[in-house]
């Protein structure tokens, strides 16, 4: 059945002259296809090399509408339109530009995890790769807008010493559940091992990290180390490549608080199936559409970001 669809899609992938770009929290099977596989800055700029003339972007809806972004004159198709995130679905448009509103004069630096129609009330974009620099190359006596995520925000606030930066409420419901006791408990039983955490922790987590960083980031990471083990804090798909780089080393999952839920796996991420991705191509549809004044507005705050670095 699966070996089926794979065929099916590869053949589909030819015909249809379309390439798949898909973030590492997909499923097994689904990175399978993919041509590209990165995290979301990667995939954000491989969208701009790509030569085909349809990318299927197999993640979530904001990553396929900054490809959209990007690639105006591409047909870029979502195979699950559906498949939002916590973090975007958190941060509505009316609601933000009220927020804005409140803190005339300060720079919005927007995480890539939201609607474009947040992208386009935003001066520069940024993902968890390089929200760092994003934030360090703006005068430090410049105020900050920071949305939507909370805990990555307190995070470079932490890094920078920064006290100018308002952040916006939101959170991440896969990264928000990891349990401090739990991950303490599995550190006492792998003493040797590496704790690598995702900035979207909340501060008790980041702090017991040995390493903090984006996808890419604690996938290099665990290249590097001598450690032979890992406790990874952050969405279970992402074991699925590290096993794939570094064959020899180990790497456990944190729990989170529930352990009967799997709210380590990101449910709209997991959304996107190898039938929906075949439907999809076959269809050439559904096809992510955006009002050509809003994608003008986002671009300017994404290409600022890709310029950052
Ligand atoms: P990355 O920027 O590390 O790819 O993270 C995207 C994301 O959605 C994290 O939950
Ligand atoms: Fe959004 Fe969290 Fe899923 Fe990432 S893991 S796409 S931040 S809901």
């Amino acid at each position: 059945m699966v070996d089926n669809l794979l065929s099916r899609i590869e053949e589909l992938k030819r015909r249809k002259g379309a390439v798949i770009l898909a973030h590492y929290y997909t499923l097994p099977e689904v990175q399978a296809v993919a041509d590209f596989l990165g995290d979301s800055l990667a995939l954000s700029i491989e969208a701009q090399k790509v030569e085909a003339r349809t990318i299927l972007f197999a993640g979530v809806h904001f990553m396929a509408e900054t490809a959209k972004v990007l690639c105006p004159d591409k047909k870029v198709l979502i195979p699950v339109p559906e498949a939002s995130c916590s973090l975007a679905d958190g941060c509505e448009a009316e609601a933000f530009r009220r927020f804005r509103a409140r803190y005339p004069g300060h720079t919005v630096v927007s995480y890539v995890n939201t609607s474009v129609e947040i992208k386009a009330q935003t001066d520069v974009c940024c993902t968890s790769s390089n929200a760092l620099k994003v934030v360090e190359s703006i005068p430090a006596e410049q105020p900050i807008l920071f949305a939507p995520d909370r805990n990555l925000g307190a995070y470079v606030q932490k890094l920078t010493g920064r006290t100018n930066m308002v952040l916006w409420d939101g959170a991440c419901h896969v990264h928000e559940e990891f349990s401090l006791e739990k991950l303490l408990a599995l550190r006492e039983e792998h003493p040797a091992a590496e704790v690598v955490a995702h900035p979207e922790c909340r501060a008790y987590i980041t702090a017991v990290a040995d390493f903090v960083g984006s996808t890419a980031a604690i996938l290099d990471y665990c290249g590097r180390s001598d450690a032979q083990e890992f406790i990874v804090v952050t969405e279970a798909g992402i074991l699925a490549e590290m096993q794939r780089r570094y064959p020899r080393k180990r790497f456990i999952p944190a729990p989170p608080d529930d352990d009967t839920c799997g709210c380590n796996n990101c449910v709209y991420m997991k959304m996107v199936t190898l039938e929906r991705i075949a439907a999809c191509l076959e269809n050439e549809s559904p096809e992510v559409v955006i009002d050509e004044q809003v994608r003008r507005a986002a671009e300017r705050s994404i290409r600022r970001m890709i310029e950052i670095g």
